[in-house]
């Protein structure tokens, strides 16, 4: 679905950022991208979605050379849907509005029966439908940015830290809403991660950068097991889990 093949880019005239990366991601699995700040996991992604055009190498979709694709004809022909990793909503504008905003190019029937199914998904964002996104919690408004993506249906989803900034219950929150997309639609999901065990606690693979390139690869539960991993990336130890009530009780 998603093929990255020696890719390097960076910005303006600065060094290459990356340095030669492979990567692949397929429908229905979701392929985190890990590794310390600053390290390129969102020009990464931005590469990915044509945000950042490659110097070198290529990314394709479904099979075909993407890399001069605008993003805006990706996303028009429901391709990928793209969450960036800040201002991913637009606090003065309604829960309603945000959503419709990924649905602009659609004709307006296909738009509001969409827009009725992403309700019944999603009934935290279906009770506050005509209040502003900034009166949402944190993780409501990581929901409300994936809805706004998923609303044109796309084949490729592209998160950049969908979990950054939330509390571990919301994290574990906005993780299964993302699984269940996986489980429920087939969609290639590629993620952006700083927080590396729970993102491989729901991830199927993971790459990890470093210095420009894919230090590390592999399956998820396997990288999980990696005493290696766990001394270089994931700081010795998992974290301490409070057992959790379900998610509906959350919030
Ligand atoms: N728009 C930009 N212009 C110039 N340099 C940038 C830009 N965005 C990111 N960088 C630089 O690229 C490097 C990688 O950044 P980024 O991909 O955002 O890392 P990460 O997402 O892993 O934290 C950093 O050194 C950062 O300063
Ligand atoms: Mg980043």
């Amino acid at each position: 679905m998603i093929s990255v093949n020696n890719v390097r880019a960076g910005y303006g005239d600065g060094p290459d950022i990356l340095q030669g990366i492979n990567l692949n991601a397929a429908g229905g699995e979701i392929v985190t991208i890990l590794g310390p700040n600053g390290c390129g996991k969102s020009t990464l992604l931005k590469c990915i979605a044509g945000f950042v055009r490659p110097r070198g190498g290529a990314v394709e979709m479904e099979g075909c050379d993407v890399s001069a694709v605008p993003v805006h004809d990706k996303i028009r022909h429901h391709l990928m849907g793209f969450v960036p990793q800040t201002d991913n909503v637009f606090s003065t504008l309604s829960v309603a509005d945000n959503i419709m905003l990924g649905a602009r190019y659609m004709p307006a029937a296909e738009r509001n029966a969409r827009y009725a199914e992403l309700m019944a998904q999603y009934p935290s964002l279906a009770s506050k439908q005509e209040r502003k996104a900034s009166a949402l919690s944190g993780g409501e408004r990581q929901i409300l940015s994936l809805a706004r993506a998923l609303i044109s249906k796309p084949r490729v989803l592209l998160l950049d830290e969908p979990s950054a900034g939330l509390s571990p219950m919301m994290m574990h929150e906005v993780f299964a809403a993302i699984a269940e997309i996986r489980d429920r639609t087939g969609m290639c999901i590629v993620t952006v991660e700083q927080n590396a065990f729970e993102a491989l606690g729901v991830a199927d693979r993971a790459y990890v950068l470093s210095l420009g390139k894919v230090a590390i690869e592999g399956r998820a539960a396997d990288l999980l097991a990696d005493p290696a991993m766990r001394h270089l990336y994931l700081g010795g130890k998992p974290p301490v889990v409070e057992s959790r009530p379900p998610f509906a009780a959350v919030n």
